[in-house]
Formats: structure tokens, sequence, C-alpha cells
């Protein structure tokens, strides 16, 4: 059987994508066959796509993606339509999201994942596309402030980015925490920011934070808009700095900010989620944590959504559907 999928074989701009079609891959012994019902266009992607940063390009492919990267989307929700017969952590018809990380490909009407990958049922109350919009800003965010900076009840924590998708979750999930949550946005996204329950919010395009006179125990700069030296200022002796991007020169700062005393850089990347999918889970079905879905287009427009996303401008996640909810 034929199905579609989306590919692209040198790196550029959004039209370098092209649906095909392809035969249904075939699950191996420890893998499982998901129907994808919907993927996202992240900001990584539109980054992949390009060919940036060009250290990714290690792994990404150094003057073209490598095969197995030529088919994006590296988060998804789908159903297990085959299991191989080593699979006894899925079932057939089980409802999951998940996360393709470095072996993307959810930008297809099926693809296969080890059941070892990062994936878990998905929650109950939401459909297919909030769910796949539920993987990597949500578990992104966690891993910064639960895992490196070991957040607690009571801290004051700066989300830089507060309305995109790692930010949207930031917000919320620091809240959870029980931090005292300022959000950095623009005037278009104040209200969403308080609405995720910010108790404060900073609009970048009339004030700069650093000249508040505030203090933080926790920087979190979820879109890569400022700089450890910049912020240091504004963080207690003891506070962290958690970069989501700028990689090399970050996890420089990680190791020399180690050595010394004061401001800690906590760089890192967030790549095993299969803990946090359950935990994320919880919070969703509690409604506890909220979705934030900006825009939704069809496999068929896969090439519209990078338009967008390439804007920087997206507020919370942008959806791709395979099949509609
Ligand atoms: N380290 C890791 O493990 C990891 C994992 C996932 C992603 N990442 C990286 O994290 C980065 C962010 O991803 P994302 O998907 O959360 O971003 P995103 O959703 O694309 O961020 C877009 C948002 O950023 C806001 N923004 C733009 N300029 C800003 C500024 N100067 N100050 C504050 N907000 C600003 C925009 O709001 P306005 O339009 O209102 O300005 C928009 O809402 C990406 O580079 C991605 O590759 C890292």
């Amino acid at each position: 059987m034929f199905v579609r999928a989306v590919v692209y074989t040198k790196f550029g701009p959004p039209e370098v994508l092209r649906l095909v079609e392809r035969p249904t891959p075939e699950p191996k012994p420890n893998e499982v066959l998901i129907r994808v019902h919907a993927t996202t266009v992240t900001s990584a992607e539109s980054g992949m796509r390009q060919g940036r940063p060009l250290w990714g390009r290690v792994i990404i492919g150094l003057t073209g993606p490598r095969r197995a990267m030529r088919t994006l989307g590296i988060e998804l929700s789908g159903e297990i339509a085959a299991i191989g017969e080593k699979v006894t952590r899925f079932r057939l018809g089980d409802k999951v999201f998940g996360f393709a990380g470095f072996q993307p490909g959810a930008n297809a009407d099926y693809m296969c994942l080890r059941q070892t990958a990062s994936l878990a049922i998905k929650p109950a109350n939401t459909t297919f596309a909030q769910a796949a919009a539920a993987v990597d800003g949500s578990s992104t965010a966690l891993f910064f402030l639960r895992d490196k900076a070991n957040i607690k009840p009571g801290q004051r924590v700066l989300v830089i980015g507060a309305s995109g998708s790692i930010g949207t979750y930031a917000v919320q999930l620091a809240k959870h925490f029980g931090a005292h949550v300022t959000g950095v946005c623009s005037t278009r996204n104040l209200d969403l920011v308080r609405e995720l329950g910010a108790d404060d919010v900073v609009d970048y395009t009339t004030e700069d934070f650093t000249k508040r006179g505030e203090r933080y125990d926790i920087v979190f700069d979820t879109v890569g808009k400022s700089s450890y030296r910049r912020c240091r200022r504004v963080l207690r002796d003891d506070g962290v700095y958690l970069p989501t991007t700028g990689l090399v020169t970050n996890n420089l700062l990680t190791a020399w900010t180690a050595m010394r005393r004061g401001p800690k850089v906590k760089a890192g990347m967030s790549v095993e989620k299969s803990e946090a999918l359950v935990l994320l889970r919880d919070l969703i079905e509690a409604d506890s944590l909220r979705i934030v879905v900006d825009k939704t287009y069809p496999l068929e427009r896969v090439t519209d959504a990078h338009r967008y996303v390439d804007q920087g401008r997206k507020r919370g996640n942008v959806v791709v559907t395979l099949i509609d909810d």
C-alpha cells in the first residue's frame, strides 16, 4: 500500500518540501507502526529544513539532510496500527503521543518507532491535534525547570519567550511548581501569558526586563533572545540561567560557571521524554496544563505551516493534521 509523506532532499526555504507517495513502512520486531493523526512544525524543524544551526549539520547532514532525516515531524499523535513480534509495551489500537527526536518522520501517514522511544498513551481529554502539540515544548520546559534548575515553591522565575511553545508550558509548569512567574512577551501576547497564570508580565517592546530592579532565582530563556552576560545582573547569586539555544556557547558557559561562584548556566538538550510524557498527560487530564495551538494545517499545506513558523512569531504550537479529529 502507498501512503503520503513529505520529504526534502536539500536545505532551503519551505518550497524544498515535497509531498510524495511511498510504501507503508514495516515495523521491525521491537518497533510499533503508528498511523499518524497529527504532527507539528516546531522551530527546531524550521531550522533543520534550513540546515541551521551549522553545528547541527553534524547530526542532520553536512550538505543536505541525511537519508534518515528526509521526512520531518518530531512530535506526533496517532494510533498503533501494527506491532513487531517482540513488542510488549503497546497494543494494537493504543492511542499514543510521542517524540521521534533525531529520527523524525511524522510528516507521513505511517511511521515506525522503537517501543522504547519517547512514546506514551495520549491524554484522554484532548484531540489528536492537541496531543501532538503537547510533547516537545512541554517536556523541554519540564526538563529545564525541574531537572536542570530543580525549581522550588516560592522561587521567582523569569520566562523569556513566554508566548512560544516552550514558553507557554514553562509559565504554567513554573506556576504548578509553586513559583512566582514573570513572563516576557510582546504587547499582543500579554493577555495570553497572563491567562496562562503569569503573576507579572514584561512587554519586551516597551520595557527592558534587566532594568526593573528585580532579581530572579531562575531566568529561563526559551527563545534565545538574551545572554548570560546580560541576565547575570538580574539573577540571585545562587540563581540559574537556562538557555534552550546556542548549545555550543552555552555548554562552555555551563562548564565555566560550574567552577565559579555566582549564578550558574545550565544548558542541555531534552531527548528522553517517556517519563515526562506520563507526568504531562496527568496534568493535562487534570486540566492543570493548557495546550496552546496557534494554527492548524492539513498535511498538503505543510509548506504554509513552515512559512508561518519561519517568521518566529507563533503563539504556542503549529499543528499539521493527517486525519481530521
Ligand atoms: N534544548 C532543547 O532541548 C530544545 C528543545 C526544543 C526546542 N529547542 C529550541 O528552543 C527554541 C524555542 O522553541 P519554541 O518552539 O518554544 O519557540 P517558538 O514557539 O518558535 O517561539 C516563538 C515565540 O517567541 C516570541 N518571541 C520572539 N522574539 C522574542 C523576544 N525578543 N522576547 C520574548 N519573546 C519573543 C514570539 O512572540 P512575539 O511574536 O510576540 O515576539 C513567539 O510567540 C528553538 O530554537 C528550538 O530549537 C531546544
